[in-house]
């Protein structure tokens, strides 16, 4: 039998607010403690680190890892987790860019634009990190439509009725 694991990545967007951290860092902490064996971290996709090539040489550097196992702990879909997050694990992605809504619609690997403010994917910088796995990466759906979820919403309104 083999003695290769599955390495899992909670992955969030990434903020220069330190808010998002304490949120992915808690869920990482939750997830490592209920399931001891299995390796977990946290990284974010764009604007702070770790990023995904640091985070992914983390998990393969301290384990012997078969598959890696990618978490985007977003609420739904988008660009990031259609287009971006599989360009940046280097995994296919069947994301068709003629359903973009909003017009045309330019593909630029430099950095995008959310309506409030630039921020940048640095993958194509020379002082990038890089990583190389052998494994199979699966990026997973987001969180999604749950009710789980909508107990959440539930809760925030009548906390302030
Ligand atoms: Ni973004």
């Amino acid at each position: 039998m083999s003695d290769k694991k599955t390495g899992i990545l909670l992955l969030s967007h990434g903020s220069r607010l330190d808010d998002g951290e304490e949120v992915i860092k808690a869920y990482k902490e939750m997830f490592a403690e209920e399931f001891p064996e299995m390796p977990v971290e946290y990284g974010f996709m764009e604007i702070r680190k770790p990023g995904i090539p640091e985070t992914i040489n983390k998990l393969t550097s301290e384990n012997d890892l078969e598959k890696i196992v990618v978490v985007p702990v977003f609420v739904a879909h988008g660009l990031h987790t259609k287009r971006d997050i599989p360009e940046l694990l280097g995994i296919e992605s069947d994301f068709d860019e003629e359903s973009v809504s909003g017009g045309h619609h330019h593909h630029h690997h430099h950095g995008h634009d959310h309506g409030h403010g630039h921020h940048h994917h640095h993958h194509h910088d020379h002082d990038e990190e890089t990583f190389e796995f052998d494994g199979e990466i699966v990026l997973t759906d987001p969180l999604g439509i749950d009710p789980r979820l909508y107990e959440i919403i539930k809760d925030r309104v009548s906390d302030n009725l």
